[in-house]
């Protein structure tokens, strides 16, 4: 029976999945472990507000286990060596140079983890795949550890998460499935049978899925690009509904109702955003693209093509409207997360729609509830459109909507927080100058009582 876990990676999923674990499972001491050490000092501060990760009903978890069987730590090699079962949740983002820049995850954080792992390891242990990674990675990492000739054995589990930001507390606590492949041999099939037994603690058995290592690896990206396609097509519909007087909100819920297709992930949007959904694709893209198979290769890039369209036609459009010059104009921007009820900005289309305005020379102010300042200027800094000076001059960032909308031509919605369907629309137009547009790049707002008091609206596939 596994009592001692140790996470490596103590980010949006370390974090939340390893603080549900030891939640559930109060007999197991939970280790994660960071080599970042503010992140890990948040994760460790008094104030169980100021951990790093917003995400709601984290902190009550948080609150509840640390301390008992929870901790948090940059001690990597003392936990590596203290646990029976090693999960790793590093990051593996898209290679930004050599072969496949742009396109391969990176797996040099999971290489260094597998390294350390082998180097630090004096008893057998059971290590597993958390992060999101290519089909046959398992491969390397069993190469790794079971070179380093002290004797000790390892298994590997592949066993992705599947939570979504702003409901990952929700999604762990009930997942749809619990996911873990395996070797097919005895020691692969009793290294599962403990993973299974830690999950069992909460999620009932038969939501529990054991498959070969290959599958859960796939099963993963295939995941992610079913749903980011769902979005992209959702989003293609959007921009001939607008050309045609369709709705695409009407569309959706007419074919939603078709048990066949479902409701969910129709949401038309500015583009969907996020750390995996675009990494996770060409990921895809890339290995069927190393295994020639171009025709699959081409239909899932399909998907990144639409979503970069989406996020340029949304700007694009604003400028339009605009009278084609957004030169000297203020334009709000209401959220920059790249989705609600989370703090987390990476690849959120609100980065894009800003670089597109500011090269036109608009002048942005934002408000997100949740996201530092900080944040936004390093976002747009990342992408080297322009000196980090002129994002500087270009973006405000207001401590409220109403500030942010004050005097400004145009309002953006990048981020369907709630709060924003509460706000008091009369004194927001009041105080902006006229024409007052908005352009709801998340179709959340009440078109008819915007138009009412005057604002000129524009939603997402829709005249
Ligand atoms: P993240 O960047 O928030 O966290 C990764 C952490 O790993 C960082 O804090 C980093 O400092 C740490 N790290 C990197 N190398 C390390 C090392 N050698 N030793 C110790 N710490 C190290 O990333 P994330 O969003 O938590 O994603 C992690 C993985 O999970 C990715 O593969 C991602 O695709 C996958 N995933 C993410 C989500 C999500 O919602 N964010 C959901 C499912 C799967
Ligand atoms: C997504 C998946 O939903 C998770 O199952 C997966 O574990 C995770 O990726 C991952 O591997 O990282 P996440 O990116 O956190 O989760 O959030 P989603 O709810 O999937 O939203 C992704 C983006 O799509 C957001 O920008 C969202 O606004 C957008 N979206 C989503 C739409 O535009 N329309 C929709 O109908 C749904």
């Amino acid at each position: 029976m596994i009592k001692n876990i140790c996470c490596i990676g103590a980010g949006y999923v370390g974090g939340p999945t390893m603080a549900v674990i030891a939640q559930k499972c109060p007999h197991i001491k939970v280790t994660v472990v960071d080599l970042n050490e503010k992140r890990i000092s948040a994760w460790n501060d008094k104030d169980v507000n100021n951990i790093p990760i917003y995400e709601p009903g984290l902190s009550n978890v948080v609150a509840e286990a640390r301390g008992r069987n929870l901790f948090f730590s940059t001690e990597v090699d003392k936990a590596i060596d203290e646990a029976d079962m090693i999960f790793i949740s590093v990051n593996t983002p898209t290679k930004t140079y050599g072969v496949g820049k742009g396109m391969a995850a990176d797996l040099k954080y999971i290489e260094l983890c597998a390294r350390q792992i082998a180097r630090v390891s004096k008893t057998d242990k059971i290590v597993v795949e958390k992060s999101t990674l290519p089909v046959r990675t398992a491969q390397a990492i069993k190469d790794i550890l079971e070179h380093t000739g002290n004797g000790v054995n390892f298994q590997i589990l592949s066993n992705p998460e599947f939570l979504a930001e702003g409901t990952a507390i929700e999604d762990l606590f009930a997942p749809d499935r619990v996911l873990i492949g395996g070797d097919v041999t005895l020691e692969g099939q009793k290294a599962i049978q403990a993973l299974v037994d830690i999950y069992a603690n909460w999620v009932p058995k038969d939501r529990i899925l054991t498959t070969n290592v290959w599958s859960s690896e796939l099963s993963k990206l295939t995941a992610n690009a079913f749903l980011a396609q769902r979005v992209s097509s959702i989003n293609a519909l959007s921009e001939l509904c607008e050309k045609t007087g369709a709705d695409v909100n009407e569309v959706a819920r007419a074919i939603g109702m078709d048990s066949r297709i479902g409701s969910k992930f129709l949401k038309s949007s500015v583009g969907f955003g996020g750390s995996c959904f675009q990494k996770d694709i060409l990921n895809l893209v890339y290995i069927a693209k190393s295994y020639g198979l171009n025709e699959v290769a081409d239909y899932w890039e399909q998907v990144i093509i639409m979503n970069d369209h989406q996020k340029r036609r949304f700007a694009k459009n604003i400028i339009k409207t605009l009278y084609n010059t957004v030169s000297g104009k203020k334009i709000a921007f209401l959220g920059w997360a790249f989705k609600k009820d989370t703090n987390d900005t990476r690849e959120s289309a609100a980065i894009y729609v800003a670089d597109d305005l500011l090269s036109e020379q608009a002048t942005i102010a934002v408000f997100d509830p949740k996201v530092e300042e900080d944040q936004i200027q390093f976002d747009l800094n990342y992408l080297e459109t322009r000196s980090e000076e002129a994002n500087n001059k270009g973006v405000q960032v207001a401590s409220s909507a109403y500030d942010a909308c004050k005097n400004a031509h145009a309002i953006a919605v990048l981020t369907e927080w709630d709060e924003f369907k509460t706000y008091d629309w009369q004194k927001i137009y009041d105080n902006m100058l006229k024409p007052a547009f908005v352009f709801d790049g998340r179709n959340i707002l009440d078109k008819q009582a915007l138009e009412k008091i005057g604002f000129v609206y524009q939603g997402i596939g829709s005249r």
